[in-house]
C-alpha cells in the first residue's frame, strides 16, 4: 500500500464501459479484432467481450468479481449500482472530466448502463468465456491471447497497488499475451499521471518487454489520453 495523499474514487468499482469506448481507449478498429484472440482483464461488467464476439473475435473476459457473487443477477445489480455511483462521482467532480466522447451526464449514464445490458446478455449466453481471476495470477497459459487489454485498474487506483504490485500485474498480463498488452489510462481518478511509470517501463525492459506510450483518440478523465503498449511474451 503506498502512503501518498490520494483523494480519488476510493474503492475499486465494477464499471461497464461499452465496446465503442474500448475501441477509442485502445485505438482499435473492428478489423484489428475480427480474427484475433483477446483478453479483457479486468473486464468488470463491460461490453467489450459482447461487441468483440459479435465481430468474430475469440474473446475472454476475466475479473475477480465473477467469483465473488452468488449469482449472475447479483453481479448485474452490483454493476448497475456502481455505474450509478460512478456517474454521481463524475457529477460531483466536474473539473476532472472532459466532454466529447460523452455528450453529458445523461449520455454517460445511459451508454454505461447499456454496456451492463450487453454484458448481461453475453455472459448468460457464453458463461465459460467469463473467467474469475485476479492479478497477479491469471488462470491462463503462456501466450494464450493475441491481444490483452487492461483498463481502469493499474495506474488508476494507486492507493490499492504499490510499484511492485504494478510490475507483477503487468508481467502477468504480458505472460498471457503472445502479441501486445494495452493498458489505459495512465492517470488516476484525480487526473494525476501515475508517478511510477518510467521506473515501471525500465523494469519491464529489464524483463525483455519493450513498451511504448501512445496517444489515443479518446479522453474522458482529464489528461487520460494515452495508453501503455507492452510487447507480450510471444
Ligand atoms: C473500474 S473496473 C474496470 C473494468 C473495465 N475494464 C472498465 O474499464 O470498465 C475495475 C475492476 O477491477 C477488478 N479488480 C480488482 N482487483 C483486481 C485484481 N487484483 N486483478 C484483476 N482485477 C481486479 C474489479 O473487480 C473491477 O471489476
Amino acid at each position: 500500500m503506498s502512503t501518498h495523499e490520494y483523494r480519488g474514487l476510493g474503492d475499486i468499482i465494477v464499471t461497464a464501459r461499452p465496446f465503442d469506448e474500448y475501441l477509442a481507449m485502445f485505438d482499435l478498429q473492428p478489423a484489428d479484432l475480427s480474427t484475433a484472440t483477446a483478453l479483457d482483464c479486468p473486464a468488470g461488467a463491460s461490453g467489450f467481450a459482447a461487441g468483440a464476439r459479435a465481430i468474430g473475435c475469440e474473446v475472454t473476459a476475466c475479473d475477480p468479481v465473477y467469483a465473488g457473487m452468488t449469482s449472475h443477477g447479483e453481479l448485474v445489480a452490483r454493476a448497475r449500482q456502481d455505474t450509478a455511483f460512478g456517474n454521481q462521482y463524475v457529477a460531483d467532480t466536474p473539473d476532472t472530466y472532459v466532454w466529447g466522447f460523452f455528450r453529458d451526464l445523461d449520455d454517460h449514464l445511459s451508454r454505461r448502463m447499456a454496456a451492463v445490458d450487453a454484458f448481461d446478455r453475453d455472459r448468460l449466453a457464453n458463461p465459460d468465456r467469463y473467467v474469475a481471476g485476479s492479478l497477479p495470477h491469471l488462470p491462463f497459459s503462456d501466450d494464450a491471447f493475441d491481444l490483452v487489454l487492461s483498463s481502469h485498474l493499474l495506474f488508476v487506483y494507486p492507493d490499492h497497488f504499490d510499484a511492485q504490485a504494478h510490475l507483477d500485474g503487468v508481467l502477468e498480463l504480458a505472460r498471457v499475451a503472445s502479441g501486445e498488452v494495452r493498458m489505459f489510462p495512465l492517470v488516476d481518478t484525480t487526473t494525476r499521471p501515475w508517478p511510477g511509470l518510467e521506473d515501471l517501463r525500465r523494469a519491464l525492459a529489464a524483463h525483455g518487454h519493450g513498451t511504448e506510450v501512445r496517444h489515443v483518440p479518446y479522453e474522458f478523465i482529464r489528461n487520460g489520453d494515452a495508453m501503455l503498449a507492452i510487447d507480450g511474451s510471444g
